[in-house]
């Protein structure tokens, strides 16, 4: 048994903690290097990355759990790299391999082992691989060489609070343009939601919920995970949009609730007016896991899911098998555990 850090696990927030290792990889002249492990965390770049001006950035964001017998799981590394590939294909950039990228996580866990929140603190430790382009450039074209990157670092809930319902409000602004790189995990998708972000949580709220941008009829997902509701006969309705980031954990809750709970699921653009119908809500991410929407704020009105206050009992049941899953204590589908 590695013994760990002396680190208040039920305790942590959602931040960066320092650990032991990082991992790096570049790609010149058309061909990634042999990557390694480095105790260095910080990357040394030209002024010229094209990172730095036209946002050509790329990453992800995934989950390393303990299960009670100590062994520790990956939770769909697959479906990162998969999504990472499309990001960086989709911004000109070479993909990482999936076995290269999985082979890269999996050395970032076992060198920072000391690092992995214990079984049952309800902490787990979150990776963020990333690639980038770099090199001395100038103009708007993409890089000649790349960086690869992983890094992580134990991690509480995202949201404060635990399972306690959320609040949000419907952004006023639009996350991603129309036919544009909203299905892409890249830099340049966050930096515009940063301020609504600010000016949601200064108003009190936990954080914002994006409507697609074409329209602004249709409920898109939130800054940093998708969206699900829950009708009155107990069907669980999650939007399907050209310019929402693809969840895995939303995916997940999909085949969860069809094949373990039963239950009736409906992938469809959402309208926003379908808000007044649903009984429960939630939000979907590797960082938020599942978290209860309580409330949404929109157009002058507050609507309120399962009394504003209470984990609905869908979304409860979704959460228990999702995190017991994750953690390996409910059988999970061919896969979806990569034993560290
Ligand atoms: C904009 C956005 N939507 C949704 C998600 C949830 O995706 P996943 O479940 O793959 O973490 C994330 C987080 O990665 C995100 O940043």
């Amino acid at each position: 048994m590695t013994e760990k850090v002396a680190l208040d696990w039920g305790n942590l927030g959602y931040g960066y903690t320092r650990t032991d290792y990082n991992y790096i990889s570049y790609w010149k002249s058309g061909k990634w290097d042999d990557g390694r492990l480095t105790a260095e965390n910080t990357v040394t770049i030209s002024i010229g990355s094209t990172a730095l001006h036209y946002g050509q950035e790329c990453f992800e964001g995934l989950k390393a759990q303990t299960a009670r017998d100590g062994k520790i799981y990956l939770f769909r590394p697959d479906q990162n790299a998969k999504r990472m590939s499309a990001s960086a294909k989709g911004i000109l950039m070479p993909d990482v391999p999936e076995d290269r990228f999985i082979d890269a996580c999996l050395q970032l866990v076992r060198a920072n082992l000391r690092w992995v929140p214990p079984y049952g603190t309800g902490a787990s430790f979150y990776l963020r691989p990333f690639e980038f382009g770099h090199g001395d450039n100038l103009g708007a074209k993409p890089a000649d060489e790349y960086i690869f990157c992983v890094y992580g670092s134990p991690v509480g809930p995202y949201f404060k609070g635990g399972m306690k319902p959320i609040s949000i409000c419907v952004a006023d602004v639009d996350r991603a343009a129309p036919r544009g790189t909203g299905h892409l995990k890249i830099g340049g998708n966050y930096a515009g939601g940063l301020m609504t972000r600010m000016l949601a949580k200064q108003a009190g709220f936990d954080d914002n919920l994006f409507l697609d941008p074409q329209t602004r009829t249709l409920i898109d997902e939130l800054g940093g995970a998708n969206f699900f509701g829950v009708t009155k006969d107990g069907t669980v309705v999650t939007p399907d949009s050209p310019s929402i980031l693809p969840s895995i954990t939303r995916r997940s809750v999909i085949e969860i609730a069809r094949d373990v709970l039963g239950l009736k699921v409906e992938e469809r653009p959402v309208p926003i007016a379908e808000i007044a119908d649903f009984v429960e809500a939630g939000a979907c991410g590797t960082a938020s896991i599942i978290a209860p929407i309580g409330s949404i704020f929109y157009n002058g009105k507050r609507y309120e899911f399962s009394g504003g206050k209470e984990t609905g009992p869908i979304t409860r049941r979704l959460y228990d098998v999702l995190t017991a899953m994750q953690r390996g204590d409910h059988p999970a589908p061919d896969g979806w555990l990569v034993e560290v």
